[in-house]
């Protein structure tokens, strides 16, 4: 939808920045500013900025920045127009309609009121005497009366014209039910629509408002499809909803249950498990990951556990993991589905699969179960194959504790000392980090472009060292009677970036010989692009409120920050030879 500059105006006015951010962020006066601790980054000491005059935010640690409709997308975990409509109800305005789109939204009713007319009908046609058979193989899955009538599952007769009569009798034309999907034209000039579904057990997919927006249909037999359900329609995109997650949001838990199938979430809400979603006969996409981290802070995986389930589940992991979600992967034992485990177990099925849902590891422990998989570790190479499978992903790993936990493990695995796997991970680390940086660096780059870029190419491998500098070098622009001190704690050898202390220097150059140091005063000694940065570093100093404490902190934080900096030098390459006599003179590989 595409929406007039006047409507998204009036929107970004009625909608004030500081009042919007002010609902996540604690903001503080600073000078023109107000600031606050970034909320899409982690960080001790605020540097995000908004700007209400001119209706933007900005952290300097991270990057991000934007209008007040791009934080909400930021911070709800919105897509652009999600994040227009939310913006527009909590103003009280409507949405612009034009022509146009009035007519779509009367059409999207139509296909709205014939998808519940078509559960209504398959329902009743479930307990009619030609439903009979699927009443039966309903009730032969282990579905109670209850939960029959919860998922409002229907029958859809062995017709090619059931729906569609009772459609049309009920006043829609044909055209909407083809829209709805309900129908399709047949052919060889027969007249008019025909059901899309015949034959077939009938699960109405309904979203968060309680709308029937489209069907999934499964056959009795072993023909294929087994599954049949309906296409795209203006109302239903497969890719977007969740079955059942209109009753999943309800149930008012902080972990989703994500399965493969219908059955399997039928079978689990009726285990006492209200909390199982799956997705609508595709794999997972970005829009349900992020769907689901609307709802939760954690997700168990819980998919078949044959071939074609582990590899849907570590496609998985990543993208819930992105979404923000912590992810646990349940492991149904016995080569079966959730269904077919709880049904197996009798009454216990519920119990036991309470179990395995509490014993579920979380994702690192699954990830690191597969990277023994096709390993002898009873080889030294296999040893080290596994090893540093390991070790990249306890890298990734934010929870130091947790990487400890792990490492001793795997040490104890393969056989040699904790802490030459700890001294891996650390090594992965560190690399891991600099590409990143740099990555962010770029990123922080484009999103403020001429104000960054060549000017200091050491700072995106050194950002804790470039910013301390930074906030010092500011400090003392601001502060030039307070030089002295400074000087007594840090010498412009202990900077980390040779862009940062040759500002220093002259900063601190210019004050011993009594000379002013404004900005403007050093525009002969810089370059424009160079000029823009020391600007930078002066604006988020007078938005910070520096002390001289703080300033005694970022001396610190430089020096330790050359120090590691030293450190930071490439490792050996012959490490895995190294690891590998050990193994070896340990006599445990044989
Ligand atoms: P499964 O084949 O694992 O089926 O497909 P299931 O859910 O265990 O169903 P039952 O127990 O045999 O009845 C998992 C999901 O994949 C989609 C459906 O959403 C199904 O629930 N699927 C599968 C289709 O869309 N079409 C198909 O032909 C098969
Ligand atoms: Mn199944």
């Amino acid at each position: 939808m595409r929406l007039p500059d006047s409507f998204l105006q009036e929107l970004k006015d009625r909608n004030n920045i500081l009042d919007v951010v002010s609902g996540y962020v604690n903001l503080k006066r600073s000078g023109r500013t107000m600031s606050g601790l970034c909320p899409f980054h982690g960080e001790k000491t605020p540097s995000f900025h908004v700007n209400a005059e001119q209706g933007y935010f900005h952290c300097f640690g991270c990057g991000a920045g934007g209008d007040v409709i791009t934080f909400i997308r930021k911070i709800e975990n919105l897509d652009y127009i999600d994040a227009v409509k939310f913006l527009a109800q909590r103003a009280g305005m409507e949405l612009p309609e034009d022509g146009r789109d009035e007519a779509a939204a009367h059409i999207r009713g139509r296909i709205y009121e014939a998808n519940r007319e078509a559960a209504r009908f398959f329902h009743r046609c479930l307990y009619s005497e030609e439903g009979k058979n699927a009443l039966a193989y309903l009730r032969g899955r282990g579905l109670t009366e209850r939960t029959i009538k919860h998922f409002g599952l229907g029958y859809s007769p062995n017709s090619r014209y059931a729906l569609v009569r009772q459609l049309r009798s009920l006043g829609f034309r044909d055209e909407e039910i083809i829209r709805a999907n309900l129908g399709f034209q047949g052919r060889y000039g027969s007249k008019g629509a025909l059901d899309r579904f015949a034959d077939r057990v009938m699960f109405p997919i309904i979203d968060l408002r309680g709308n029937v927006i489209g069907f999934g249909g499964r056959i009795m037999t072993d023909q294929k499809p087994k599954y049949l359900n309906t296409s795209d329609t203006m109302v239903f995109n497969k890719s977007q909803n969740l079955y059942a997650l209109n009753f999943a949001k309800n149930a008012g838990e902080k972990r989703l249950i994500l399965a493969e199938g219908y059955m399997d979430v039928i079978a689990l809400h009726q285990a006492g498990f209200p909390t199982a979603v799956a997705t609508l006969g595709t794999s997972l996409t970005t829009e349900q990951a992020r769907l689901i981290a609307r709802y939760a802070q954690e997700a168990v995986i819980c998919y078949d556990s044959d071939g074609a389930g582990q590899k849907a589940t570590a496609r998985a992991i990543p993208m819930l993991r992105e979404a923000g979600l912590l992810v646990r992967v349940l492991t149904v034992t016995g080569g079966k589905d959730p269904d077919e485990f709880i049904r197996s177990h009798g009454d216990q099925g519920p119990a036991r699969f309470k179990q395995l849902l509490e014993a579920s590891g979380n994702d690192v422990e699954y990830r690191l179960q597969k990277a023994a998989n096709g390993l002898d570790l009873s080889q030294p190479d296999g040893k080290i194959a596994y090893l540093t499978a390991c070790v990249s992903i306890l890298a990734t790993l934010d929870s130091k504790i947790e990487q400890e936990v792990y490492a001793g493990r795997i040490a104890a695995e393969v056989e040699i000392e904790k802490s030459s796997v700890m001294a891996q991970v650390e090594k992965q680390m560190r690399k891991r980090r600099r590409d990143q940086s740099v990555q962010e660096f770029r990123e922080i780059q484009k999103a403020t472009s001429g104000f960054g870029d060549a000017v200091n190419p050491q700072k995106s491998q050194n950002l804790r060292a470039a910013n301390a500098e930074e906030a010092l070098t500011a400090y003392v622009i601001n502060n030039p009677d307070m030089a002295n001190n400074i000087e007594k704690w840090i010498r412009p050898d202990d900077f980390v970036t040779d862009f940062n202390r040759r500002v220093y220097e002259t900063v601190t150059g210019r004050i011993r010989e009594n000379r002013p140091v404004s900005p403007t005063d050093l525009t002969q000694d810089f370059s424009e692009q160079e000029m823009s940065r020391i600007a930078g570093m002066l604006y988020k100093a007078s938005v910070g409120g520096e002390t001289l404490e703080a300033a005694k902190d970022y001396c610190k934080i430089i020096k330790q920050e050359k120090s590691s900096a030293k450190l930071r030098e490439p490792l050996e390459d012959d490490e895995a030879k190294r690891l590998f006599e050990e193994i070896q003179k340990n006599k445990l590989g044989k």
